[in-house]
């Protein structure tokens, strides 16, 4: 995740940018069970939001009321500048959409699969057969779907969902099922979507993954917005370190009185807040210059986040 692209907090309501989604205080309830509570987020054009949290958190509820498959209880979706009830907002040329269970009838082709949405979102055959190229699939086109392994199924099921170069794109752990290659080969097309002005939110347990290539995430727990921001802001939220690990002239850091407070276990262990300000005592106090600064990571930030949504709701119980 890159810091850079994002504002302060994590907050983009005010911005000038243009919106492609805007969640505000939704909530769904299935008969009286809770299942989303006063969620709210939104996503520029441009802009690619990972979303994060426990099986159950309500992540698909999420992306299918986004959808306009399931209306919230309570709350107002946004799709691209209009209230997502308005059917124009959900022509499916703009929204693309992977489902985390996508089947397709088993005895049609891949090909014929791929021809069907083609037909039905006004797409080319020849954006068919390049999809159908650049996925891998050329020498199976014309098997059944029921010959197709499951990383082949979702290779069609997300070249179906970019079909028509949609500007706001919805993948239900698209990457399961995937081959490390295919995984990396679907980032890609993601960050080139994401350069032509596609808002793009994928639901996805791979923490690693959504690191690397997506500008923020929304974590979720038990239908509520836990946290939200880009891996930089989850950090300084979250109650971990970060270290700093060097080799040379440990006795020079150890001695000094300011370096001294944050000596542990070998290594020196600071907010993040106080990265710039310990590095610089570093090397202009104690002239080190070879060290290791290891942050913590996305999935550490989860698991922190997690935790500490886990203990409050002990201690308040
Ligand atoms: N149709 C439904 N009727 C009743 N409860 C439902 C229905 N669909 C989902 N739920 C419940 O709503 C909650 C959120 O489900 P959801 O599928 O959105 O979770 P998720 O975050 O996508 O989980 P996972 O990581 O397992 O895919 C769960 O407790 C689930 O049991
Ligand atoms: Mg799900």
């Amino acid at each position: 995740m890159n810091a850079a692209t994002q504002i302060p907090g994590g907050n983009h309501e005010n911005t000038m940018s243009e919106l492609a989604i805007q969640l505000t205080d939704v909530s769904l309830k299935y008969n009286d069970f809770t299942a989303l509570d006063g969620v709210s987020f939104d996503v520029e054009a441009g802009q690619t939001l990972a979303l994060l949290g426990h099986n159950g958190a309500g992540k698909s509820s999420l992306i299918k009321i986004i959808l306009g498959l399931i209306q919230p209880t309570r709350g107002s979706v946004n799709i691209l500048g209009q209230n997502a009830q308005a059917s124009q907002a959900r022509n499916s040329v703009c929204l693309g959409y992977l489902p985390e269970d996508a089947s397709f009838y088993d005895k049609l082709t891949g090909y014929e699969v791929l021809r069907y949405f083609a037909a039905l979102k006004g797409v080319s055959q020849q954006r068919v057969a390049s999809l159908i190229e650049e996925f891998g699939l050329e020498y199976a086109q014309h098997r059944q779907l029921k010959t197709y392994s499951k990383g082949m199924k979702q290779r069609l099921g997300v070249a179906q969902a970019i079909l028509s170069e949609p500007k706001v794109l919805l993948l239900d752990e698209p990457t399961v099922g995937l081959d490390p290659q295919a995984s990396q080969f679907l980032y890609g097309k993601i960050n080139q979507l994401k350069q032509a002005g596609c808002a793009v939110v994928i639901s996805t347990h791979e923490l690693s993954l959504a690191e690397s290539h997506l500008d923020r995430a929304l974590i979720m727990a038990k239908g509520k917005r836990l946290a939200l921001g880009s891996c930089a802001e989850l950090r300084s939220a979250c109650t971990l370190k970060t270290c700093i690990d060097f080799s040379e002239l440990s006795e020079r850091v150890k001695s000094n009185a300011y370096l001294q407070q944050f000596y542990q276990d070998g290594l020196l262990q600071i907010a993040t807040s106080q990265k710039s300000e310990v590095v610089q005592h570093l090397v202009t106090q104690c002239q080190v210059f070879d060290f290791e600064i290891k942050e913590p990571r996305l999935e550490d930030i989860y698991h922190d986040l997690m935790g500490q949504t886990l203990r409050s709701s002990v201690e308040q119980s």
